[in-house]
């Protein structure tokens, strides 16, 4: 098995690559004069089973780009199988057509993803489940609600919570994290959006007074949804508010507006590089995800269950 990587987030890399005791595959992921990723592999692959862990992530075009081409020069060399590991699945949110001449871009990168070569795709928390099926090829999509639930499990022991969807679309990842947290009741955000970018709360569905809410998702970008939820919540009683998000997307002033805003912390895990400001924030706090990534690998390489990593 050998484990190679982009450069969208290479700390991770070397952590899965701790996790599964290997050196990373000697490589050199770089740039010519105009931009163009060139890729070069400095060690034998033939008849390797090989894993390219890259995040999608911003810039998302330039990351995915790097995917393929570390895809294409693997299968060029003779790699026996290559598995795409894509902690953060970008393009994931153009997954329909949410109007007429519109694209769906998640299916496009789908197709680039298959075309460059890579025999398996592994991923954490795709945006939409069905999203694997734009795969044509097998596609493990990782789920952080077990990483998840044992850190909250172990912080808010005998307090009184309450999970929360912060939209209608993500009750059943809420529902799910609940059964992990001894079945606590749920709660959901009715959100509407007037425009693109921007969200605003409506009510909430459920109990939430004098309870702590954690919140799950699985991306803050903008933080618009995260932080009017947090605001809704408090002011219909709730003692507290967390919020547990797979992936730290966090564009533009999106950290100055969690540290601004009800929340009490804000949970990310590592699929996507913290930038310096997410670092710094005092208000967010970042979950290791190498060692589902690096056990799911392991599973994978070994041909044994994956699925049983969730029961
Ligand atoms: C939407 O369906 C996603 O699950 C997130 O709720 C959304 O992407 C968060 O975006 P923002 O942080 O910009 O409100």
């Amino acid at each position: 098995m050998k484990l190679m990587a982009g450069n969208s987030n290479l700390p991770l890399a070397r952590a899965v690559a701790g996790y599964l005791e290997l050196a990373l595959t000697d490589a050199s992921v770089r740039r010519f004069a105009d931009e163009e990723v060139f890729v070069e592999i400095h060690e034998n692959v033939r008849g390797e089973d090989v894993f390219v862990l890259q995040s999608t992530s911003f810039p998302a075009n330039d990351n995915l780009m790097e995917l393929l081409i570390c895809i294409d020069a693997l299968r060029r060399a003779s790699a026996r199988r290559i598995t795409a590991v894509v902690p953060y699945f970008g393009y994931a949110r153009q997954d329909r057509k949410p109007g007429p001449r519109t694209p769906i871009s998640a299916k496009l990168v789908a197709n680039m993803i298959t075309h460059s070569g890579a025999d398996r795709v592994l991923a954490v928390d795709l945006h939409a489940g069905q999203i694997q099926g734009f795969f044509d090829i097998p596609t493990d999509n990782l789920y952080a609600a077990p990483t998840m639930a044992a850190d909250i499990l172990e912080r808010a022991q005998g307090k009184d919570l309450v999970v929360v969807s912060p939209d209608v679309g993500g009750v059943v990842r809420a529902r799910a994290l609940a059964k992990r947290l001894n079945n606590a009741p749920l709660a959901i955000v009715d959100k509407r959006r007037d425009r693109p970018g921007q969200s605003e709360v409506m009510n909430i569905i459920g109990e939430v007074r004098d309870r702590h809410c954690i919140m799950i998702d699985d991306i803050i970008d903008s933080g618009g949804t995260l932080c009017n939820a947090a605001q809704a919540l408090i002011d219909e009683g709730a003692t507290s508010v967390s919020a547990y998000i797979t992936h730290g997307v966090l564009s533009g002033g999106a950290v100055a507006r969690v540290d601004a805003s009800a929340l009490d912390e804000l949970v990310i895990t590592d699929t996507i590089l913290a930038t310096d400001a997410a670092k710094d924030s005092k208000c967010i706090r970042i979950l290791p995800i190498a060692p589902l990534i690096g056990e799911a690998i392991r599973r994978i390489a070994d041909e044994s269950s994956v699925s049983s990593l969730f029961d």
